[in-house]
């Protein structure tokens, strides 16, 4: 038998959380880029449990959805269980216990869908403290300052495990305690069959406490006892917004402390975000304002920041990003980003490329060395290796029916404020001239010349104008020097 891995994991997540004031489901608010159950369901799988199930009633179609959609994404093999009418910790178990195979035995840890900071480690020092014990239950308790309103720890005069008391059913005295319990536990999976069938709903709250299940455990000649946590933060729950963001918080410091014990420089960590999943590699310096959400990967001795924000992107090592957003972009190795830049779905910028100030990028695949360095939208384009796009180029592929496709050959070179006009191709080693709106095709080694030829209409101004500044200084630039008037001359001196 293991001695570490949980034999089951019992997630509860049947309770409402009316204190969040949201139509969306307790734990399905997410810190950290995970909602608080996925946190759950990943210490439970990280803890090695053979069996996990969550234990669901509020809105349970919504979260029953989630955890199929989380439990696949993550491979982690999860049932749910439907909580009945009878309401209680001790009876969501009961449920939990019914949708696991009736012959499982060894241990069951018990946790909280609302409680994300609970890691996979404690999980496993719990059931190994359980097991070397052989106790029939295991309590997590913490000691607080402000035991608030968690039930209370009741140790006899040798200091083992008597009772759990809940706030609500405690006597004066009782209240005093300042253990409390975590409402995580590790049951020996008979004890815990057995008595909670013994549970009775004979108490302030008329409802099954799983609370009871350690007294009847210990009445029955079990051992109780207690694990005491020092980090409080693990066993933290979340009932309101105020907690969700205090949660978060130190979520961040612990995601952002990995991280720098890793190798990554985080020079501003109050005013860096990075969520659980994401990837950095060593020597990454991360300056301050800076937002690496979801899937995102980072290089190696990459420079991200100021005032980045990447969600789901993958940057290579040695890559600059300052002051952009981006989502679902790839930049290659060596290329730089920013400042003011945005990069949308399908950006793909190749190693040593360039998207510079002012430039939204979409469905753009951007080649080795290419760079699109100023005020420039790049819809549905390819664009070659080392070709240069001028200022001002507008891609423009999207004829307002159908999205196009533009394509800019190797080491071609597009002359400020031209509009490419979708579908278009420009060769291999072609170029463009400036303020071009092109709509036909470029070979290699042409240049595309797409606008009016350039007229001078002489004497218009004087026609025109007559008697304004422009004419009068149209009269100075064409009087010669030699009959300058005294006035000309002093302004020349
Ligand atoms: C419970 C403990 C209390 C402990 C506290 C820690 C009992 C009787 N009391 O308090 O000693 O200090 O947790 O937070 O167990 N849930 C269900 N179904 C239910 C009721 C609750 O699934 O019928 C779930 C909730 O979604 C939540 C968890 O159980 O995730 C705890 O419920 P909550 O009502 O917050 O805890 P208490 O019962 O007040
Ligand atoms: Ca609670």
């Amino acid at each position: 038998m293991n001695d570490v891995r949980p034999d089951a994991v019992i997630i509860l997540a049947a309770g409402e959380g009316t204190r969040m004031k949201s139509t969306l489901p307790k734990v399905l608010h997410p810190i950290g880029g995970a909602p608080l159950l996925g946190h759950a369901m990943r210490a439970a799988a990280g803890a090695g449990a053979s069996e996990t199930v969550v234990v669901i009633r509020h809105q349970r179609d919504r979260v029953a959805d989630f955890i199929a959609a989380y439990g696949e994404r993550w491979q982690i093999p999860c049932r749910t269980a439907d909580q009945d009418e009878v309401k209680g910790t001790g009876r969501a178990v009961e449920c939990g216990l019914e949708a696991l195979p009736a012959d499982l035995t060894g241990t069951i840890v018990v946790t909280m869908g609302d409680v994300p900071l609970l890691s996979a480690e404690t999980i496993s020092e719990l059931t190994r403290a359980h097991t070397q014990a052989q106790a029939a239950v295991t309590v997590v308790t913490s000691v607080l300052e402000d035991a608030k309103a968690y039930g209370r720890i009741v140790r006899d005069a040798a200091g083992n495990v008597e009772r759990i008391v809940e706030f609500k059913d405690a006597s004066e005295g009782e209240r005093e305690i300042r253990e409390i319990n975590s409402g995580i536990y590790a049951f020996d999976a008979a004890v815990l069959r057995r008595e909670l069938a013994n549970v009775t709903t004979d108490n302030a709250q008329g409802e099954k406490y799983l609370t009871d299940v350690l007294e009847l455990a210990r009445a029955a000649g079990g051992t109780v006892a207690a694990h005491v946590l020092d980090d409080l933060w693990q066993t933290e729950g979340v009932n309101d917004r105020v907690q969700l963001a205090g949660l978060g918080k130190v979520l961040n410091q612990r995601v952002l402390e990995r991280h720098m014990r890793a190798g990554v420089t985080i020079v501003d960590p109050d005013s860096t975000w990075i969520d659980v999943d994401v990837t950095i590699g060593q020597d990454t310096r991360i300056l301050p304002g800076t937002q690496l959400l979801g899937a995102t990967t980072i290089g190696a001795e990459a420079t991200i920041g100021p005032d980045v924000t990447l969600t789901d992107c993958e940057v290579g090592d040695g890559a600059e990003v300052k002051r952009a957003e981006g989502h679902l972009a790839v930049v290659g190795a060596g290329a730089t980003v920013g400042p003011f830049s945005y990069l949308r779905p399908g950006t793909e910028l190749g190693a040593k490329g360039k998207i510079g100030g002012f430039v939204e990028t979409k469905n753009a695949k951007i080649g080795d060395g290419a760079k699109v360095p100023h005020l420039t939208y790049a819809g549905d384009a390819i664009i070659g290796e080392g070709a240069n796009i001028g200022a001002g180029t507008i891609f423009a592929n999207y004829d307002g029916v159908n999205k196009h496709q533009t394509v800019i050959g190797k080491h071609s070179f597009v002359g400020s404020d031209t509009v490419l006009v979708a579908p278009v191709e420009v060769a291999d080693g072609a170029y463009v001239a400036a303020g071009s709106a092109l709509t036909d095709a470029v070979g290699p080694g042409q240049l595309g010349i797409a606008r009016g030829r350039q007229r001078n209409i002489d004497g218009w101004v004087a026609a025109h104008r007559a008697g304004t500044p422009t004419e009068a200084a149209a009269r100075a630039a064409a009087t010669p020097p030699s009959s300058a008037t005294p006035d000309s001359s002093e302004d020349s001196q």
